[in-house]
């Protein structure tokens, strides 16, 4: 992280989504951007809060909650939420009112600036074959890619409302290893990740910019030029699981994992039908 040590770090930092799977790996990289690191989640999290941390826990879709969790912090990275397809009434609290909170506690407490854990699930109905950059009109591929779609719209509409600065990241698959053919194009490290949360923190002049989170594999359906104002420059490549990953039985060519951007995802559901 290059450029990490030319920030001041913030004094109060919040972090949604801290018991989460990318919230757990946050909690410790951004140790060195704020000064203390206000972690959160629904549920409790380990260890408890340590040194230069505090942990606040409750419900992303209780409005005076998330007032009380954003007051006082510098800026938010915004992890927290269903991070699946579910229904759409499993969807709305967390995710829907969830981020609506999250804008309006901002701008109540003169919050400006925010990261938000969108998704390539906003796009997740483009074909593998097709290549696309932010300005492409959004396909989302499920209720939770329409609550991610949703938190874009937001994040917009509170810059050009409010000045409310945000990052969108549209993270593709960030695990600790890419586990088939698809997460070959998607995956995003973790180091990866951090330096892009960092470069949505600290990057000047943002205005609500979407950037594609993946690492530098050999093949990407992501066009990141209109995100070159925060140099985000990946280090790590899926190339390391090649050998593994084409070691496993191949999906059908006609599978959606094989078609879609979004694979899975494209097909999940309906949820209400018996
Ligand atoms: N991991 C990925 O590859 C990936 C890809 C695209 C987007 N994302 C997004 O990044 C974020 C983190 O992903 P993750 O893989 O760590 O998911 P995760 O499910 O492990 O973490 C999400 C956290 O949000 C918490 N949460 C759920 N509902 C809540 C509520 N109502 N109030 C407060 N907290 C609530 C959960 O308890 C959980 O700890 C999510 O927003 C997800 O949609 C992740």
């Amino acid at each position: 992280m290059t450029q990490s040590s030319a920030h001041t770090p913030f004094n109060r930092l919040l972090l949604t989504g801290a018991a989460g799977g990318l919230g757990k790996v946050l909690r410790e990289s951004l140790r060195p951007y704020a000064r203390i690191l206000r972690l959160s989640d629904i549920t409790e999290m380990a260890p408890a809060a340590g040194e230069h941390e505090e942990v606040q826990i409750g419900d992303l879709a209780d409005k005076t909650a998330v007032d009380h969790l954003v007051e006082g912090v510098d800026a938010i990275v915004h992890f927290g939420g269903v991070s699946t397809e579910r229904s759409f009434e499993d969807i709305l609290g967390p995710n829907i009112c969830g981020i609506f909170h999250i804008y309006e506690a901002a701008r109540r407490h003169g919050v400006k600036r925010v990261v938000f854990a969108s998704s390539n699930h906003v796009i997740g109905f483009y074909r593998q074959d097709q290549t696309i950059d932010a300005s492409a009109a959004r396909r989302p591929d499920s209720y939770y890619g329409l609550s991610k779609s949703y938190g874009e719209d937001l994040a917009s509409f509170y810059f050009d409302r409010y000045g409310i600065e945000t990052v969108s990241i549209r993270i593709g698959s960030s695990f600790s290893e890419a586990q088939n053919l698809r997460m070959m194009n998607t995956w995003l490290s973790y180091d990866d990740l951090t330096q892009l949360v960092e470069r949505g923190l600290f990057t000047p002049n943002v205005g609500h910019t979407v950037v594609y989170g993946a690492s530098n594999n050999a093949h990407v359906w992501w066009d990141n030029r209109l995100a070159n104002h925060l140099d985000y420059q990946p280090k790590d490549s899926s190339e390391q699981f090649r050998a593994k990953v084409q070691a496993q039985p191949m999906p059908a060519s006609d599978d959606p994992l094989m078609v879609y951007q979004g694979g899975a995802f494209v097909a999940a559901g309906p949820f209400d039908d018996k």
